[in-house]
């Protein structure tokens, strides 16, 4: 199959060389829109116009999938692309609210995202359907998308952030932006403890079982 993968910046080649790594026989072709990042500081129309324009050699070479692999894209364009072009199969990253809503035992949990994802509606109604009797904390991360696709991740000051969420008691953290898997190892190594959650293995089952559905209907 043909898996077409879109992320503003670098946080989606992360995901495609892993979609690659778990999709060994499949073509994955990676696209990003290097001119225009980081989307995370953008209006959500700007978000849609520059998302839609980026993905366009994806929908050209005819993938059987499109990864949005942007949570600032999913959460501002998925909608509007599905509408848009109802024959491709888009899936989307979105933070991973749900799952760490069940994981918490403090009930409070941190969302690392960008500022476009977390003033989006779909976001808004993520919280309300998932984690409405929690508390969620969302450290100021403005900065980082932007940081790492410059290649100094290094300067993040991930401990600190770490020191903030503990001193409110989340217990569960939740890295809300494809870039800032490269600082997965980081917040592993600083916080043993705590559950640090990015959704790439989900998202390539997820489209394991979306192709094999969507194969089997046009058996
Ligand atoms: N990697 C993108 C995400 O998952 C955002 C980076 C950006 O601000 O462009 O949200």
């Amino acid at each position: 199959m043909k898996i077409g993968v879109f992320d503003s910046g670098r946080g989606g080649k992360y995901v495609a060389d892993r979609l690659t790594e778990i999709f060994p026989n499949d073509q994955i072709t990676y696209v990003n829109d290097h001119a225009h990042v980081p989307y995370g500081s953008r209006t959500p129309d700007e978000i849609r116009r520059l998302t839609e324009a980026a993905i366009q050699p994806l929908l050209q070479a005819k993938n059987d999938a499109i990864v949005l692999a942007c949570n600032t894209a999913t959460t501002n364009a998925i909608a509007y692309l599905r509408q848009a072009y109802p024959a491709t199969l888009f899936v989307g990253i979105e933070p991973m609210v749900k799952p760490a809503a069940r994981l918490t035992e403090t009930g409070v949990i941190a969302v690392c995202a960008t500022p476009a994802t977390l003033t989006s509606s779909n976001y808004a109604r993520l919280k309300s359907l998932h984690a409405k009797d929690i508390e969620v904390i969302e450290p100021d991360c403005a900065t980082w998308a932007e940081t790492i696709e410059l290649g100094l991740s290094d300067t993040i000051d991930v401990a600190g952030t770490i020191a903030e969420v503990r001193s409110k008691n989340a217990d569960v953290i939740v890295l809300g932006c494809t870039h800032y898997h490269y600082l997965k190892k980081q917040f592993l190594e600083a916080a043993p403890d705590m559950r640090i959650l990015e959704p790439t293995d989900a998202i390539a089952g997820h489209i394991a079982r979306s192709l094999s559905t969507a194969h089997s209907q046009l058996q």
